[in-house]
């Protein structure tokens, strides 16, 4: 038997705060308007990848949460492989004594600690962890920003979760996607104190991928327009500004109008596509309790293509937030810091009484 060459690693989800909606080309996966999101700390969410390879191995195999996916008609994770082996290839030929891992079929096997395809970001930490894992094993010198750019083919919003902390995915002008790319705007460090609590009011998968349900709206919605043309631009420079300044109300209102603004395009859609439900609902109006009991924004909730909801505050107004969140649902607090808290109860069964 030959030798099994192997490579393992783990990717952090990222929930974005001025969100990624539209492709202006499908097959490369450039985006219509510029994003920017908070990695959270992988101790908690994420993805864990393993991919090797060997002479053995006469073809691309992929499992996801234990089970085999066909590899043969995953347009998305073809493209990634490719430009991958096309790397690995270059190194080959630049260093002849190296074994030939271009020409070996990979398998690769990853799991998600959390509900996978529910909006909460499973394609942006599985694809940063596919991209990484594989530029692991074949010893790939890519920097992170080209890594970026190839894990932005298998998804988009995964090319953000190559950085930590606070990450732009700048759109980029040029046809063949060279410019569209992730750029960290902030280390996590920056702004410590910054805390993600997550509350999964639904772990099934949804019913509208982001993928079709984003190509239903570039087709169907009349606001759509307006917010990539009007108002996203101003509300990237106004974000990445808060972020810099660590004003957390302007974040906050900047994070909820970007969540409310996502879903009613959404909403727009025809026909319409509903990511939110009553208890998503309901959650937006204890955090509006939490602020108004508090006399100020002290935590802001953002939803990405799914029922569950996040909810960004600062570790100064912990005890606050979470006493009224506790009360109500089930929470599990993750911060940049790598701190995480579990409660029991689950959100439906609370907001149902
Ligand atoms: P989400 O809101 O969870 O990101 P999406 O609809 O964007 O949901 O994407 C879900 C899809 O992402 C899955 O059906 C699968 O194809 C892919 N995916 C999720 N997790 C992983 C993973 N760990 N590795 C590779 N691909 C993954
Ligand atoms: C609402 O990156 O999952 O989470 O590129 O088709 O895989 P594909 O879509 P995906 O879309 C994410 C949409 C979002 C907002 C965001 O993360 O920016
Ligand atoms: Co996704």
């Amino acid at each position: 038997m030959s030798t099994v060459h192997l490579s393992s690693t783990t990717a952090p989800v990222n929930i974005a705060v001025v969100k990624y909606w539209g492709k202006r080309d499908p097959t490369l996966n450039l985006p219509t308007n510029s994003s920017i999101s908070v990695t959270l700390s992988q101790d908690d969410l994420r993805a864990w990848t393993t991919a090797s390879c060997s002479q053995d191995f006469p073809e691309d195999r992929m499992w996801l949460n234990g089970e085999e996916r066909s590899t043969t008609d995953d347009k998305r994770l073809l493209a990634c492989l490719k430009e991958l082996r096309s790397l690995r290839t270059r190194v080959e030929q630049e260093d002849g004594t190296l074994p030939k891992l271009s020409g070996m079929g990979l398998h690769i096997a990853s799991e998600n600690n959390f509900p996978t395809a529910a909006g909460l970001a499973s394609s942006a930490a599985g694809f940063a962890a596919l991209v990484r894992a594989v530029a692991d094993l074949y010893k790939l010198p890519s920097s992170r920003t080209e890594l970026s750019r190839i894990a932005r083919q298998g998804s988009g919003s995964a090319c953000r979760s190559l950085f930590g902390g606070y990450v732009a995915w700048e759109m980029g002008t040029r046809e063949d996607g060279s410019d569209s790319q992730a750029v960290q705007v902030a280390e996590a460090d920056h702004w410590p104190t910054m805390k993600a609590c997550i509350l999964v009011a639904s772990a099934q998968k949804k019913d509208v991928s982001s993928t079709s349900g984003m190509q239903s709206t570039t087709k169907t919605s009349l606001l759509f327009r307006e917010r990539i043309e009007r108002v996203v631009p101003d509300r990237m420079a106004r974000m990445t500004e808060a972020i810099r300044a660590r004003d957390f109300s302007t974040f906050a209102e900047l994070t909820m109008r970007d969540s409310n603004g996502f879903h009613a395009v959404c909403l727009d859609t025809y026909p319409p596509i509903f990511y939110m439900n009553d208890v998503s609902r309901a959650v937006v109006r204890l955090v509006e309790h939490i602020n108004g009991q508090a006399g100020e924004t002290v935590c802001a909730y953002t939803y990405d293509a799914g029922p569950n909801t996040v909810i960004y505050y600062l570790r100064e107004n912990e005890a606050r937030v979470l006493s009224f969140v506790k009360g109500a649902v089930s929470a599990t607090t993750r911060g940049a810091d790598g701190l995480s808290e579990q409660t029991a109860a689950s959100v439906p069964d609370v907001l149902a009484q």
